[in-house]
This record gives C-alpha cells, structure tokens and sequence, in this order.
C-alpha cells in the first residue's frame, strides 16, 4: 500500500481551475491512491471538499466529508464521475468559501436537496439524496469538474475584487 500524501492546492486564478475535466473511463489503482491523496490533502488543509483539478488532475471525481460535529466520526467520500439526477426547488444560502481561494467567502445560493449518481472506488454505481451543507457542498464540487468556481456565482464586480487580490496574494507568495 503506498502511503498517502498531501499534494500542494493549486491557487486561482489559475487555467487548469477553469478546465471542464475528463470522464474517468476506469478506477483504477492510480485512480484509488489520488483518492486517498486527495482526501488526505483536504482533511489537511483543513476543508469539507476538494476536487481533482485544484490538485492539477483535470479529471471528474471529488472528495468531500462535511461531518462537522465535535466527536462524530468523519465520513470520507469519494465521487467518480459525478451527476446531479435532481435538485429540491427549494434554495439554500450558505457562506462558500474554497480551498484555492482562501480568505474569502461569499453567500451563494442553491438548491437546498440533490440528489446525485457517481462511481464508488469500488466501481459501482452510487446514488444518494444529499441535503443542506453536504448538498451545497457536492454542487460546488461538482462545479470545479465543469471550470466554474464558487466567486462564478457572484456579480462581476465582487468576482474581480476577488480576483484580484489573489493576483496579488500570489504574487506575494511567489517572491516569498
Ligand atoms: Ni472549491
């Protein structure tokens, strides 16, 4: 068994975050230990999700665990080739934030409930109902496979503002 690792998260704005991604044709061992990499890198960071392509694999699978209560125990998932099958008409607002634009969040609204269909690492097809912070989590997720980021929700004027200052917060971080 290789040991996990944690892979660097790549920073928006960047052109591999803005990639639609390839379908993954088989899960392969390959596949299982980006996987587990992928998760090992979220529950670092620390984030409730995290997507192949913020890791520069511009492929369609997802990590996410949106346990949050003290002691509970975590619940790792791992999305292949994820589809939204239906949405609640019902809407939910949360604060989003992500893992490549840290130290900034904004209120995106969507639907409250989906209900999505994937690959497991097993190879077999999943379906499952997911509501509130796991809902809107799978959507922003599966928003990163298709090249769209949380601030796409947002005006244009508060995307550039955003924008911008992680030209600038990359900038910084370049020179050190
Ligand atoms: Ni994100």
């Amino acid at each position: 068994m290789a040991r996990m690792s944690v892979k660097p998260i790549l920073l928006h704005p960047d052109p591999r975050l803005k990639k639609a991604c390839a379908v993954i044709e088989s899960v392969t061992p390959e596949i299982g230990k980006l996987a587990e990499d992928m998760l090992e890198t979220m529950y670092d960071a620390p984030g409730v999700g995290l997507a192949a392509p913020q890791v520069g694999v511009l492929m369609r699978l997802f990590v996410m665990d949106c346990v949050k209560e003290e002691g509970a125990a975590p619940r790792p998932m791992v999305l292949i080739n994820p589809e939204i099958v239906a949405t609640s008409d019902e809407k939910n607002t949360y604060e989003e934030g992500c893992l490549s634009i840290p130290e900034h969040y904004a209120e995106v609204t969507r639907p409250k409930r989906v209900a999505m269909r994937w690959i497991g690492l097993d190879g077999k097809l999943q379906e499952e109902e997911f509501d509130d912070l796991w809902a809107t989590c799978a959507q922003h997720e599966l928003d990163h496979l298709n090249g769209k980021l949380f601030i796409d929700h947002l005006g244009t004027i508060k995307r550039s503002m955003i924008t911008r200052k992680m030209v600038k917060f990359k900038r910084e971080q370049a020179r050190g």
